[in-house]
């Protein structure tokens, strides 16, 4: 890391110019989500790890009321005036970090200019909330520089908010939520319904987590995301006649569904709702048994994760089918699933240790067959959430 930290300061250097004197390091994190997805709009359970990658920041106070930004994968930096946000929230780069500067503003927090430069060593657009760890890092550095003295709850919070007012993605809180809370070694198990959490050892044994990038694009997110959450308001007024008592799609049981889902003639309204009320269950299950250290049931409900994104949700398409369906079937892998919204992005799998690289291969395979494109590997290893990074390492 200190190697990473070193070139993106002589980069900052060399695009802003002046010396090391005041620069400031920050880093939040990307996210795997374990299982519970496209639950917490629903006010349903989330199990999400944050990561060691993430987007790195090096930021300096200015004395004007200038944000200067730059990334290490963006050719041109964008100036920005802070009297003036709304005039740069539809650059084609710059929106995320934009938006957080314009939600603390909106708030009444009073920023004054800086200089930012951005590296992300989360892939970007690939599911594993890059946008998150922008918008936490950008968040987490505009705190501390201008002491607002914000919760990193409520920065995750505001963020979220950000993401759907400014960017148009109706987006739930759990990116966010991981980003700013996550806890290394452990998985978060969040109840978005009132944010109540508890952080869940990740006690794997000899077993690993391997996340696998389809390199597939992700076609048409935003309104498939936003239609997704449209559904599932529809289905859950549906549901709300049988069950007035029911806030959200996550209050109802499984049992309670068994009894009352017929209300929802409409096939597909049907399986939506289907998918949200088990996959909620699934990821209190999930929780049960990683706690109990029981990994093959723990894989098993991955595995049926998968199958309820792609029969009842319909998020995944054939690339993240062919990883997981192929990764499921080789023996010595407990699960495989998609993770985060889908519609491309990374799948991960849980096997041994000692079978990663025969994994990779057998994987790579079958897949460049498939649809001609190879996938990336990560090892899922887990992090903090957002924090400031100690200046001695500068
Ligand atoms: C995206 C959103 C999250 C969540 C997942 C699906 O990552 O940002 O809020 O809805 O999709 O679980």
């Amino acid at each position: 890391m200190d190697q990473t930290l070193q070139i993106m300061l002589a980069d900052f250097l060399g695009t802003f110019g002046g010396n090391a004197d005041g620069i400031r390091c920050f880093f939040a994190p990307g996210r795997i989500n374990l299982i519970g997805e496209h639950t917490d709009y629903n006010g349903g359970y989330v199990l999400p790890v944050a990561l060691e990658i993430g987007s790195f920041l090096l930021a300096r106070p200015r004395r004007d009321r200038l944000l200067r930004l730059a990334d290490s994968q963006w050719p041109q930096p964008l100036q920005a005036d802070l009297d003036h946000l709304t005039d740069f929230l539809q650059e084609p780069w710059g929106s995320y970090q934009l938006a957080i500067a314009h939600i603390l503003q909106r708030q009444g927090c009073l920023l004054q200019g800086c200089d930012l430069y951005y590296h992300e060593t989360v892939p970007l657009a690939s599911g594993l909330s890059s946008s998150a760890a922008i918008e936490l890092v950008t968040a987490t550095a505009l705190n501390r520089l201008n002491r607002l003295q914000i919760p990193p709850l409520r920065l995750a919070e505001l963020a979220q908010t950000a993401e759907c007012d400014f960017i148009g993605v109706q987006c739930g809180i759990m990116d966010q939520f991981a980003a700013a809370m996550g806890k290394a070694n452990h998985a978060l198990l969040l109840r978005c319904s009132d944010l109540r959490f508890q952080a869940v050892p990740l006690h794997l044994g000899d077993y690993r987590l391997l996340i696998v990038n389809s390199n597939y694009p992700r076609s048409l997110l935003q309104s498939k995301y936003n239609q997704r959450r449209q559904e599932c308001e529809a289905a859950l007024a549906m549901l709300q006649r049988a069950l007035p008592q029911a806030a959200n799609l996550a209050a109802i049981t499984p049992r309670q569904f068994a009894a009352t889902g017929a209300v929802l003639q409409d096939s597909l309204l049907f399986r939506r709702a289907r998918h949200v009320i088990s996959e909620n269950a699934r990821v209190l299950s999930a929780a049960a048994a990683l706690t109990a250290g029981d990994l093959v049931s723990f894989g098993l409900l991955l595995n049926a994760s998968h199958r309820s994104l792609r029969d009842d949700y319909e998020v995944t398409g054939a690339a993240l089918d062919c990883l997981a369906e192929t990764a499921q079937n080789i023996p010595g892998v407990l699960g495989a699933r998609m993770t985060g919204a889908g519609f491309g992005g990374c799948t991960i799998n849980l096997l041994p240790g000692s079978q990663i690289e025969a994994f990779q291969a057998k994987l790579s395979a079958v897949y460049q067959k498939k649809t001609g494109r190879l996938p990336s590997f990560y090892p899922a290893d887990s992090a903090d959430g957002a924090h400031e990074i100690d200046r001695a390492l500068l």
